[in-house]
């Protein structure tokens, strides 16, 4: 099912005003946790086209709560788990303790049904993160398990507003309800991965946004879908990138309709200067080829206080950046699979297995020769090291590659240097392209190395490596 204008335009005109923000999460309990739970739920997908959906859901919203945590200082997490299946929580793009990175079999023991964990960690890095499990990823996921942690800095920076976008897309049947039949479908996950047909902002149809007019609204947009990469286009105000995966980068003002591209799992902040007119209406587009498809849209409003007009630039964060390129580790990360693609055969379980027997078990992609999470780790590398993978792309797919644990910088693309290299944990690789990156191994533990393409990784592409 691709995405097609006639679906998503269904919901036009069924949208008024509503609180299109999510919820901020308090802590609850007297030993200041916020209680997170996950559990069965509705939520309005579907907008007024069809009966709420039934989701999976963190205390049941979709998104769940926003996290705001502040930068250097303790953020405590009790997550119960009210699913019918183990569930965990990892902090995408926290450089984190390894115990509190939520992988399920890796860093944690799977949480089970009516089971809790504390999640106890301080932030580094300030900035715009998001929290999902880490265990059946590609369906709970899916199923709605998404939230977005930020990471306020030290000291505030000047903006008029701060709204968080949850970009997703959902497969909806022709009821709206989630489109189960085809979570495992080995087409999906041989080919591009999940794809949806209906889009949602914060897990609405096409919501409105409110901001001030003439002032300067930070959007911190995430891309929480399966494995859509999302083309995105304001089409009004003046916009300009200031971070990338949480990080803050130089401001780069983006032309009038020129597209932000956001693969899964990648966030982008950006500051939008809005028309100083009241009640000016622009849409935020996702772009479909030729077409622009409004997801949702934006009216500016009479502002509450005095328009501030400090620097946009925000306050660097504390990553190590002293790479030694001379004495890199060099790793490489070769990517085979996925139809059309050459591989004939990989190791699964620490056998050499052909491709129809690895169908068999619905595993179609490596890295290094290697299906899925080994009892090996890829690399191990010694504390401090600048660690420098060479990523191939051998298949005739994107992928986006995310490394836990870490933020590194982009070097290369096809041989050549990266003109603006910017630190991300989340790089999407064209298909047959080469990656070069390079990171500070600071951070002890074990981490994961995957496709955000939530398939991919469930049918492969999947490894970890070792900080000690
Ligand atoms: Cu966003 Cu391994 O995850
Ligand atoms: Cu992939």
């Amino acid at each position: 099912m691709r995405i097609s204008r006639r679906e998503i335009l269904k919901s036009i005109g069924a949208t008024s005003f509503i609180a299109a923000t999510p919820r901020i999460a308090r802590a609850e309990t007297p030993d200041s946790f916020i209680v997170l739970n996950a559990t069965e739920a509705t939520a309005p997908i579907g907008g007024t086209e069809y009966e709420p959906t039934a989701v999976w859901a963190y205390d049941g919203t979709v998104p769940g709560p926003v996290i705001r945590a502040k930068q250097g200082e303790e953020l405590r997490v009790r997550f119960t788990n009210n699913l019918s299946q183990p569930s965990s929580v990892h902090w995408h793009g926290i450089r984190i303790a390894n115990a509190m990175d939520g992988v399920a079999g890796l860093t944690q023991a799977p949480v089970q049904q009516g089971e809790s964990f504390d999640y106890i960690f301080t932030p580094p890095d300030a900035g715009t993160y998001w929290y999902h499990p880490h265990a059946r990823t590609w369906e709970q996921l899916a199923r709605g398990l998404y939230g977005m942690l930020i990471v306020e800095e030290r000291t505030q920076p000047a903006f008029d507003a701060d709204i968080a976008l949850m970009v997703d897309d959902w497969r909806l049947d022709d009821k709206g309800a989630i489109h189960e039949a085809s979570f495992k479908s080995m087409r999906d996950w041989s080919h591009a991965g999940r794809l949806g047909n209906w889009l949602t902002v914060n897990g609405q149809s096409q919501p409105k946004f409110e901001v001030p007019a003439g002032g300067r609204s930070r959007l911190r947009i995430a891309n929480a879908s399966n494995a859509r990469v999302m083309s995105l286009v304001l089409l009004g105000g003046k916009v300009t990138i200031i971070a990338l995966d949480g990080q803050p980068v130089p401001p780069q003002l983006v032309d009038e309709g020129e597209t932000i591209e956001i693969a899964p799992a990648q966030r982008v902040d950006v500051m939008l200067a809005a028309p100083d007119a009241i009640g000016e209406e622009f849409d935020l587009a996702f772009k479909d080829r030729a077409e622009k498809l409004k997801i949702a849209s934006f009216k500016t409003v009479a502002p509450l206080t005095p328009l501030k007009h400090g620097s946009i630039v925000l306050p660097d964060n504390p990553i190590d950046r002293s790479l030694d390129l001379a004495d890199a580790q060099q790793v490489d990360l070769v990517m085979e699979g996925g139809a059309m693609g050459a591989m004939r055969e990989a190791i699964y379980k620490g056998e050499k297995m052909d491709i129809r027997a690895l169908v068999a078990e619905g595993k179609v992609w490596a890295f290094n020769g290697i299906v899925g999470r080994d009892e090996k780790p890829f690399f191990s590398a010694m504390r401090g090291r600048t660690v420098s993978v060479n990523m191939v792309n051998q298949t005739s797919w994107p992928h986006a590659i995310h490394f836990h644990g870490h933020h590194f910088l982009v070097i290369e693309r096809d041989g050549k240097p990266v003109e603006e290299p910017a630190w991300r944990d989340t790089v999407l690789m064209a298909a047959n392209e080469r990656i070069k990156i390079a990171f500070k191994a600071d951070n002890p533990g074990k981490w994961m190395v995957h496709c955000h393409m939530l398939e991919h990784q469930a049918a492969g592409m999947a490894a970890w490596f070792e900080v000690a």
